[in-house]
């Protein structure tokens, strides 16, 4: 495998498990904590969509707000405590066993790694530290940038504006196939981590390499 001048990771569901934030208070929600983190997920990115078409962008941490409360209410509700405890948990969210691993290994072949994510500083910034990665990443990327989420072009040009490289230098890695999507019209390099065994979509969009991990990235570093 061709190495690449930078490797950008997207954060939420690529590095980041998102369900981990309900898995640990599974007790206090209940029987629906599943599907109400599946709603809290997929609310939350429909806001991002919708606003960035709108033009009416708010922080990524009002619309994950935002989209827990529509969840939980369409799950029969929670009490103030466990959505103060999962707001607090996604802030700390578990990163999956293959990251940091990886990470490492990329940045010991020589190259830069960041993360290019809908989050805020604030919020990536507790990600990484409470995932122990901040040896392992060079910069990271918000959106906050420029006002509009992911697939807005001028999301994934913030890589090249800050370090000068063309996209095609750039490899970039998300589970979500539709910021890959994003990523391929764009012009990265784009790389399918497909944790979760999803049928592929975004046929015009395609990725060069679908992957069910992280770990096969470092084949071929050296
Ligand atoms: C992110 C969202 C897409 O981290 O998960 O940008």
């Amino acid at each position: 495998m061709k190495a690449f001048s930078a490797y950008v990771f997207d954060a939420y569901g690529t590095l980041f498990d998102v369900h981990s934030a309900t898995a640990r208070h599974r007790d206090e929600i209940g029987p629906m904590a599943d599907h109400l983190s599946e709603l809290w997920r997929t609310k939350q990115l429909e806001y991002t969509w919708t606003r960035t078409l709108m033009g009416a962008h708010r922080s990524f941490r009002d619309l994950t707000a935002e989209a827990l409360d529509f969840a939980a209410a369409r799950c029969g509700g929670i009490t103030t405590e466990a959505r103060t405890k999962l707001l607090a948990a996604y802030d700390t969210l578990d990163a999956y066993p293959d990251v940091k691993p990886t990470l490492t290994k990329l940045k010991a072949a020589g190259a830069r790694v960041a993360i290019l994510s809908n989050g805020t500083p604030g919020m990536l910034e507790q990600a990484i530290v409470s995932a122990g990665l901040e040896q392992t990443i060079d910069a990271c990327f918000s959106v906050e940038e420029v006002g509009a989420f992911k697939t807005a072009p001028a999301v994934y040009n913030l890589v090249g504006r800050r370090w000068g490289f063309s996209p095609s230098e750039v490899s970039f890695q998300s589970s979500n196939r539709w910021d890959i999507a994003g990523a391929v019209k764009f012009g990265f390099r784009s790389v399918w981590i497909n944790r979760t065994r999803q049928p592929d979509e975004y046929s015009d969009l395609a990725p060069e390499l679908t992957l069910y991990g992280l770990a096969e990235l470092v084949v071929g570093q050296s």
